[in-house]
């Protein structure tokens, strides 16, 4: 793979793609992002992603105009660069550089980031996985609506996953569910799909907005609005959505199996809708 990034009009080798030190991004996490999964060299829901991103710049109040078109163009020159075939385009936008001052000044001129990441995506295919999740606090802000780059309880808690050899952390707030530290979290209780409502509380995922679409046309139940921890012990089936994993199912948590360590067959059917409308040509 060839390591190329975008940064500020430019296109760069990763080893001369330089940000200031005084960069709001890098001191107050004054900045936001998108992960835009692609697919045999396609964008998967490319348009959604945009949309996110510009509800992002409006809520922080960011200068910086979205030229679809133009975003479109270099994230496509990108992956055939990259010579890769499926894998996730990551972008970031800061608002700039400035002496360091917790107040921003209104006039700053955004860091355009843009680059690809070589990623596996989990397709319900013959290597379809499922994960293991542990639960963990969740110690975020309260503005997780927006998809700033402010992630560091999630750092935490996704470490902690990993120490214990899981893949994932679902967080909990007040006893209930919101989502995991990049992923939305869903379970399955007879037959009806249940998941948080979206509110400053969660991101409302895109891989999100595609299931439920799936899951509405296909008469399927579906109920927004958070669970609790024994709810989700005692689902008959959990998975989590992501642009950077898909539908993933969760077949154990914190030790505990969920359908008796297996695979779902929700989970799998949603999976196979899932690939077939939104990646498969
Ligand atoms: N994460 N919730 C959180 C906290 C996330 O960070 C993400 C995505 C999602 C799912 O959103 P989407 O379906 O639009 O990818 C939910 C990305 C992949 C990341 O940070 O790498």
């Amino acid at each position: 793979m060839r390591k190329i990034a975008y940064l500020n009009s430019k296109y760069v080798e990763f080893k001369n793609a330089k940000i200031h030190i005084e960069d709001r991004g890098l001191q107050f996490s004054d900045s936001i992002y998108e992960v835009v999964p692609f697919y045999k060299k396609k964008l998967i829901d490319f348009k959604f992603h945009i949309k996110r991103l510009k509800y992002s710049l409006k809520e922080l109040n960011f200068k910086f105009v979205v030229d679809e078109k133009k975003i479109n163009k270099i994230f496509y020159k990108l992956i055939n660069l990259s010579n890769l075939n499926y894998g996730i385009v990551y972008m970031q936008i800061t608002r700039g550089v400035q002496s360091r001052d917790h107040a921003y000044k209104n006039n700053l001129k955004p860091n355009i980031i843009i680059y690809i990441i070589n990623k596996k995506l989990n397709l319900p295919n013959k290597k379809f996985k499922a994960e293991k999740a542990i639960t963990y606090e969740d110690l975020r802000w309260k503005r997780r609506d927006i998809k700033s780059v402010s992630l560091l309880a999630n750092v935490l808690a996704k470490k902690e996953a990993i120490r214990k050899k899981a893949y994932e952390a679902i967080l909990i707030e007040n006893g209930k569910i919101t989502e995991a530290t990049a992923s939305n979290v869903w379970i399955v209780k007879n037959k009806k799909l249940i998941t948080h409502p979206t509110n400053t509380d969660i991101l409302r995922g895109i891989t999100r907005d595609s299931i439920k679409k799936i899951i509405i046309s296909n008469n399927l139940e579906l109920q927004e609005k958070s669970f609790t921890l024994e709810e989700l012990y005692n689902a008959d089936e959990v998975f989590i959505t992501s642009s950077g994993n898909f539908l993933t199912p969760i077949t154990i948590i914190d030790s505990k199996k969920i359908n008796k360590g297996k695979i779902g067959n929700i989970s799998l059917q949603l999976a196979k809708l899932y690939a077939k409308l939104s990646i498969v040509d």
